[in-house]
């Protein structure tokens, strides 16, 4: 098991340790100061398509990038695809954002009563056409932000994990819970493993990186391209720094 640049489409994130999109904690500072500490790439708070296009002066106001927050991926959540790319193209417009990311995990009532996040786990039909046509409306490369289900009911990790790529997406980052169970139980790193047998394109791994050592079990028990660490940054930019040196082991470039 080697880790090494993750690349998709035009981005390329050197070392593949990224900080998670974490509505209401993630604001340019704390990016930037997580970027220093040698976070490979950082998302845009979760910002709404409906609010895009309403014009809405919040939503621009959480879509904010500091100069030199590199790779940065614009972070959009929405259920009807019009809304989606057009939100995605003016994203690309701004011209401050390396690729697109599509919300389909996030599991509070706000959103998901909306029927959009991880309310589209339940309907994989629907976010597929919102992927393609966020693909289709953009040069940019385009990602999903995800779990491995909704619940026990719904369509399984690699149901998902298939629906993405053929929708044409070029990274997946995966949160290894079900939405139903919000950030509590263990994650289950295995489905990360079966789901990177599955793609051709990166996956990133996410849920329950509190200490370095996780990463490298994470890596090492599922075999993913790179790791998300969402709390475990949260008061601890120093964490990806850590992380770095732990993960040498597994490291195939220059550090
Ligand atoms: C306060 C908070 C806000 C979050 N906001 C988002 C969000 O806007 N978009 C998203 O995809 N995930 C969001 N998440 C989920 C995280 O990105 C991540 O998937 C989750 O925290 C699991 O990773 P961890 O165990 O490293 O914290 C949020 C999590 C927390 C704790």
């Amino acid at each position: 098991m080697q880790l090494k640049p993750l690349t998709f489409g035009r981005v390329k994130i050197d070392f593949p340790v990224v900080l998670a999109p974490m509505a209401g904690y993630t604001d340019a500072a704390m990016r930037t100061l997580c970027l220093e500490q040698g976070a490979g790439a950082v998302y845009t708070e979760l910002t709404s398509a409906e609010g895009i296009r309403r014009d809405s002066a919040k939503t621009f106001q959480v879509l904010e990038a500091a100069k030199g927050e590199h790779p940065i991926a614009g972070h959009i959540f929405g259920r009807d695809p019009q809304a989606m790319a057009e939100a995605a193209k003016y994203v690309e417009q701004t011209g401050i954002f390396d690729w697109i990311d599509i919300n389909c995990g996030c599991p509070v009532k706000k959103v998901v009563s909306r029927g959009a996040g991880a309310a589209l786990l339940k309907d994989l039909p629907l976010m597929s056409e919102i992927i393609k046509r966020v693909k289709g409306a953009v040069s940019l490369p385009v990602s999903v932000k995800t779990r491995i289900g909704f619940n026990n009911d719904s369509a399984d990790h690699l149901e998902i994990a298939r629906m993405v790529e053929e929708s044409g997406a070029d990274m997946i980052a995966v949160h290894a819970r079900l939405a139903k169970n919000f950030h509590g139980g263990d994650p289950d790193w295995e489905k990360l493993g079966e789901m990177k047998q599955q793609l051709s394109m990166p996956i990133i791994g996410n849920g329950g990186i509190f200490e370095p050592a996780d990463a490298s079990r994470m890596v090492k028990a599922s075999g993913v391209d790179g790791v998300m660490i969402g709390r475990g940054a949260i008061g601890n930019p120093w964490i990806f720094g850590e992380i770095k040196a732990e993960l040498r082991a597994f490291w195939s470039g220059a550090i």
